[in-house]
């Protein structure tokens, strides 16, 4: 993709050096010209405060810049105190990181979005966020973009996007909103391909984000057989396969660990190329459906629709 590009800015000597290639890592420029590294560490179920700020802190060190969190994480507090502790250890400058939250449906109105922009901010104790995202496709979702339109463009946020839009409502949504998401955020490893997805996102000026990219461990991920078969040629682990595969395809991703050994595996991705025939054997694991968190299951979108985030 043409505008991957190496993240200059997120760049210096302790972040290149805790690289094991010691390398810089890619970025993707965004549609509105923001630049978004390429590789990020998402905090999904890590509702220990201690453990979530450990973990964060932990990433940064490991050269990591940007870090998904979410209102209905419960854990944006502790996201900001990492981010406020590496800053102040000047281990990095707030302008090197790259912090998204997202909004949570129990907020999806005019009104609700800014009140919960605003207490999303004073968690973080960020003065302005990089990416916001409405986290599901439910509910009033107009209502919402159009507050968080307004937030962007009082540059309290540097970019806006969705996440777990399918191709259907994301097309009507980029066709009916004034400012076009950025950045759709959806499950996508091996076993959930989803490339006309992807394809659907592109001609929209989107930026797929993975999130799940080590499919939250199902599958056997970690010890499938063609994934280790093809990382035995590179010296490489299954989950160094996989997230490579995603990148290689022009796609963002977010893999969560509490552990700095697998933070430090899952950043080592930048020094091996995947052939062809072997991103297309991998791209053959795809199932055509989630086993994670499937949105057309009406007892998964009756959950979610109840689940309130605060
Ligand atoms: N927008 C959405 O609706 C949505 C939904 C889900 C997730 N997300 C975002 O995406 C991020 C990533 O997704 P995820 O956390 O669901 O799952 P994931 O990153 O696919 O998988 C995380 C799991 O894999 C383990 N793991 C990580 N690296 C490993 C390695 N190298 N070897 C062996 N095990 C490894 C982790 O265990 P340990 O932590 O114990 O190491 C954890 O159990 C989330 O944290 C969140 O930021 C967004």
């Amino acid at each position: 993709m043409e505008n991957i590009k190496l993240c200059n800015a997120r760049a210096n000597e302790s972040h290149e050096s805790s690289l094991s290639n010691g390398r810089m890592q890619p970025g993707v420029t965004l549609s509105n010209g923001v630049e978004m590294p390429l590789e990020g560490f998402g905090v999904f179920q890590v509702p220990d405060p201690a453990v979530c700020k450990q973990a964060v802190l932990d990433a940064i060190r490991t050269g990591y810049r940007l870090v998904d969190t979410a209102q209905v994480y419960m854990n944006e507090a502790a996201v900001g105190e990492a981010v406020r502790e590496a800053i102040a250890e000047g281990l990095v400058k707030r302008e090197e990181l790259f912090i998204t939250t997202k909004l949570w449906v129990s907020d999806f109105s005019y009104e609700g979005a800014k009140g919960a922009f605003r207490r999303s901010m004073e968690r973080l104790g960020l003065e302005y966020l990089d990416l916001y995202l409405l986290h599901q496709p439910f509910g009033d979702i107009y209502g919402a973009w159009l507050a968080i339109e307004e937030l962007y463009n009082e540059g309290l946020i540097r970019a806006i996007g969705v996440s777990n839009f399918h191709p259907g409502k994301f097309t009507e949504f980029a066709e009916l909103t004034g400012i076009k998401p950025m950045v759709n955020q959806i499950e996508l490893h091996p076993f959930f391909v989803q490339q006309s997805s992807i394809d659907n996102m592109k001609r929209y000026g989107c930026q797929p984000q993975a999130w799940g990219p080590l499919a939250e461990g199902k599958h056997g991920i970690f010890s499938h057989p063609v994934l280790s078969d093809i990382g035995s040629r590179y010296g490489k682990s299954a989950a160094q396969v996989a997230l490579r595969w995603n990148v290689q395809r022009g796609v963002s991703i977010l893999p969560k660990s509490v552990h700095r050994e697998r933070m430090e595996q899952n950043i080592d991705i930048w020094n091996f190329q995947l052939t062809d025939s072997e991103m297309q054997q991998i791209a053959a694991l795809d199932l055509g459906h989630s086993e994670i968190i499937d949105h057309n299951n009406p007892d998964i979108v009756r959950y979610i629709l109840s689940t309130t985030a605060e």
